[in-house]
């Protein structure tokens, strides 16, 4: 909110009403001030306030009544939050109100300071609200592309940069640490080209030992080899027509970067014990987090190779390199795992998105993902606080770091270790083990869920 708050303060009496709102336009907010909860009424169905601040006794409308008509007739997100003011006497009616949405009271006598306490409260709730719906709404079109999200130049130049090469079939190379999106950039690619209908075959070069690789690659004949019971097809025959997406390239041995530099230039490849050689016509998307450059001036990667793969290079840098995307990255996951979990997230609080935007996010995007994740089921309601913000722990610098799926697996290994833990030491009693764990129960629930402890 660029404009001054707004507060709307509706009291019949006139000697209490005057001094609260010289004392709130002291404090620089936009005030209106009526004597009549009718009047109140009239008012917030012309215009948004951010904050109302009512007395429940008033002649002509209680300022019950009138929350129950703000919360029935003003949509959530123009509702103002709500402030009642009460006499002792009707304690209970006010907090009838905090159950319909109000957000505090105030027990009269109260002093002036204690309004403007609970006021600029309510005033930063609401700005942070508009603040989150400005971000899921509009920012989020705006800076997601395919399900890449990001405001950055660099993002905003990988993307120009991958949509104009979609629409070709050119070789690509992404370039990139681990965790920052190679495999998202190459689906966008596939999506948008004109191959779209025909098959995206993913191989992890990383994930098969290289007798394996060879054959999967390109298929074999029976007998090829012992165990060699049938023919079979290999990946880039199935990905004929459409994307073969070679992700970890730079593990791939010296003899099967030959090979693969064949396909590359001759657009055929013979399968495993094969006469004959086959042709093929697939789009090849590499990707690779390790610094490719170095791996040829070692002598560990074909200069060929990498001149024909290099056609289109996109490089996707860490995370910590565009801090502008941490924002938006967050609201993003945030209404993912909030929509996953079933859950309504309505707020991040500044301390939470302070400790993200300062962390160096060595497993990049996939890290803050899952500690989003992790914090929209560790927080037990609607905000999101800085203690809900729990980072793995120190693994070391991203490129000698763990790999990371046995980060993730040491995550969860954990997890499951301080479930188990936990319910052992609570001797099987979920609220005491909630407790120790620090977690609410609903947490704890999702994560016997997760892992299936046996309760
Ligand atoms: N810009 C982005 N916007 C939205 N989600 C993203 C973005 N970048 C990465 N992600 C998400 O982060 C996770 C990791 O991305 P991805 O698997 O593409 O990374 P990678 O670079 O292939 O990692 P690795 O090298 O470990 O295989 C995925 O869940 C992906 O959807
Ligand atoms: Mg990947």
């Amino acid at each position: 909110m660029t404009s001054r708050a707004s507060i709307l303060l509706a009291d019949d009496e006139e000697k209490i009403l005057i001094p609260l709102r010289r004392a709130l336009e002291r404090e620089g907010y936009d005030v209106v001030a009526t004597t009549r909860g009718r009047e109140a009424r009239r008012l917030l169905n012309e215009r948004i306030f951010d904050v109302l601040v009512v007395d429940n006794l008033m002649p002509d409308l209680s300022g019950l009544d009138l929350v129950r008509d703000v919360t029935a007739s003003i949509p959530e997100a123009d509702r103002p939050q709500i402030v009642m003011m009460t006499a002792h006497a009707t304690v209970e009616s006010a907090i009838a109100a905090m159950k319909l949405g109000a957000r505090d009271y105030l027990q009269k006598p109260f002093e002036v300071d204690e309004l403007i306490v609970v006021d600029a409260h309510a005033v930063e709730h609401q700005r942070l609200r508009t603040q989150h719906r400005y971000l899921i709404s509009e920012r989020e079109e705006e800076f997601d592309h395919y399900g890449i999200v990001g405001r950055s130049r660099v993002i905003q130049d990988v993307i120009a940069k991958a949509e104009r090469v979609a629409e070709t079939k050119s070789t690509v190379l992404i370039m990139g640490e681990t965790g920052t999106g190679k495999e998202l950039l190459a689906r966008a690619i596939h999506d948008r080209s004109a191959q779209r209908n025909m098959p995206l075959i993913k191989v992890n070069c990383a994930a098969i030992p290289d007798t394996l690789l060879e054959s999967e690659l390109f298929g074999h004949v029976r007998g090829a080899f012992t165990g060699a019971a049938t023919n079979k097809k290999g990946k880039f025959a199935l990905a004929d027509g459409g994307t073969i997406f070679l992700d970890e390239i730079g593990t791939m041995s010296p003899s099967l970067q030959a090979k693969l530099l064949r396909v590359l230039q001759e657009r055929e490849f013979e399968p495993l014990g094969a006469e004959r050689s086959q042709r093929v016509d697939v789009r090849v998307i590499a990707a690779t987090n390790r610094d490719i450059k170095r791996l040829v001036e070692d002598g560990r990667f074909l200069e060929d190779l990498f001149y024909r793969l290099n056609v289109i290079p996109l490089v996707l840098p860490p995370l910590r390199e565009r801090r502008e995307d941490i924002p938006v990255l967050v609201e993003h996951f945030l209404r993912k795992h909030a929509h996953r979990s079933g859950r309504k997230i309505e707020e991040i609080r500044e301390e939470a998105l302070a400790r993200l935007n300062a962390y160096d996010w060595p497993g990049n995007v996939r890290e803050l993902e899952n500690t989003i994740e992790r914090a929209v089921v560790l927080s037990g309601g609607p905000v999101i606080e800085a203690r809900d913000i729990t980072m793995p722990g120190v693994i070391g610098p991203a490129s000698g770091g763990l790999p990371s799926q046995e980060l993730r697996a040491n995550v969860e290994w954990a997890e499951r270790q301080s479930v188990q833990q936990a319910l052992a030491r609570a001797g099987g009693v979920k609220k005491d083990a909630a407790t120790l764990l620090g977690i609410s129960q609903r947490a704890l629930s999702y994560y016997l869920a997760k892992y299936r402890v046996e309760e």
